[in-house]
């Protein structure tokens, strides 16, 4: 029996990852160095499965490294649960070291669960030594600097999606304490975040708290050949020879981006298994990968307001470097300059939009593209009517 090989979730530390070589061994050595970096990439582009590798690779050298996943957090609170229970599964890697570094989380007190299969999870409860969440949160952090005092190399301490905290009540308060505890930490940080503005501005923008705090990189796309060539690998594996074109397509209509790739390669295997694909069913491999998005686009979609949903449109059907003309205006019935204007604002922030190299405004997902420019027929099938 062979498995699907292309995996719709976080790759694995045993599965393969397709290039990013130079970025994870640049991670690698800031992390040794204790330097502090962003790491910016669209949605679902391989943020993850990147972090998780480079953790890997770093315990893998002795170093003890820690992921918090900060996505949609609602309060200070909640991140330090998330940021304590992150430490606790880091320090698990073996029982000395939990039992000589735990205790300096001194906000939280472990809590062990023994799941079904007889292994175990680790949680957080707060100790009562912190009275607010504020607090919570920065004794938490304060204590990554004290485990890493406590190592041979810096702690690697992975924030993922670090913009939502921007997002929470009193984040002016938040983004200051926090800044100004990891300051002068032993730890390296690898801060990581989807909303691209959103986290840009964070550490970009003179006024907030992380200003010139860490190095700002982007996670490049996976060259074409090289991400053509992994498909075609994969699948020989799981018992199917792929053509260069079949695989070259997918990586084409998918415009390279991580996820997008992916989820056709997933349904195409499904659709074909053992045998050889043919164009048609990539086509039909597409239908079928674009329609199982649809209830996260639905709600992307409806998440819009009006006026942004008629520009996410145009841009769609055409892509352009001049939303703002005024013949694109009228050929797409956008209602204004003014709405236009905001319309890119919100959706850049939300990171549904970005500028490709030649300065044209396209959307981040090709898949979404593609879902909005075959959701509405702008043709219904009409019978009982004769033409003459
Ligand atoms: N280097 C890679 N090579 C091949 N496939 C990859 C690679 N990185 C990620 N993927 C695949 O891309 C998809 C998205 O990966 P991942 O969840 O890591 O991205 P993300 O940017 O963190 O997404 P999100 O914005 O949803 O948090 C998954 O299907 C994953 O298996
Ligand atoms: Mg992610």
């Amino acid at each position: 029996m062979y498995k699907n090989p292309f995996s719709k979730t976080v790759i694995g530390d045993d599965e393969p990852l397709c290039n990013q070589k130079e970025l994870l061994s640049a991670l690698l050595l800031e992390a040794y160095s204790g330097n502090n970096n962003v790491l910016l990439a669209p949605r679902r582009a391989g943020k993850t499965s990147l972090a998780m590798r480079l953790a890997r690779d770093y315990r893998a050298a002795g170093g003890l490294a820690t992921i918090a996943d900060l996505n949609s957090v609602p309060s200070a609170d909640a991140a330090a649960d998330r940021i304590a229970t992150a430490i606790y599964a880091a320090l698990s890697v073996s029982d000395k070291i939990f039992k000589m570094l735990s205790g300096l989380v001194t906000a939280f007190t472990p809590v062990f669960t023994m799941n079904p299969d007889s292994s175990f999870s680790v949680s957080a409860m707060p100790s009562g030594k912190a009275k607010t969440g504020l607090e919570r949160l920065v004794s938490v952090v304060d204590s990554l600097d004290k485990i890493s005092s406590h190592s041979k190399t810096p702690l690697l301490v992975i924030l993922d999606e670090f913009q939502d905290v921007a997002l929470l009540n009193g984040s002016d308060q938040i983004e200051a304490a926090l800044r100004s505890t990891i300051q002068h930490h032993k730890a390296s940080y690898l801060f990581i975040g989807s909303r691209r503005k959103l986290l840009r501005d964070m550490f970009e923008s003179p006024q907030r708290a992380f200003y010139r705090g860490a190095t700002m990189r982007e996670l490049p796309l996976i060259s074409p050949s090289e991400f053509s060539a992994h498909l075609i690998a994969l699948a020989n594996l799981s018992g199917s020879v792929w053509s260069p074109a079949i695989a070259d397509a997918i990586v084409d209509i998918a415009e390279s981006h991580t996820y997008s790739v992916t989820a056709i390669a997933h349904a195409l295997y499904e659709l074909t298994m053992l045998n050889s694909p043919t164009e048609l069913d990539l086509n039909k491999a597409i239908t079928t990968a674009v329609a199982r998005e649809s209830s996260l686009f639905t709600s992307i979609y409806s998440s819009l307001n009006p006026p942004a949903r008629n520009l996410i449109e145009a841009l769609a059907e055409e892509p352009t470097k001049h939303p703002m003309a005024n013949s694109y205006i009228a050929n797409h019935r956008l209602s204004s300059h003014a709405t236009v204007r905001k319309s890119l604002t919100a959706l850049a922030e939300g990171d549904h939009i970005t500028k490709s190299s030649d300065e044209t405004i396209v959307l981040t997902d090709p898949l979404f593209k593609r879902w909005l420019n075959t959701k509405w027929n702008s043709r219904q099938l009409i019978s009982n009517v004769t033409l003459t």
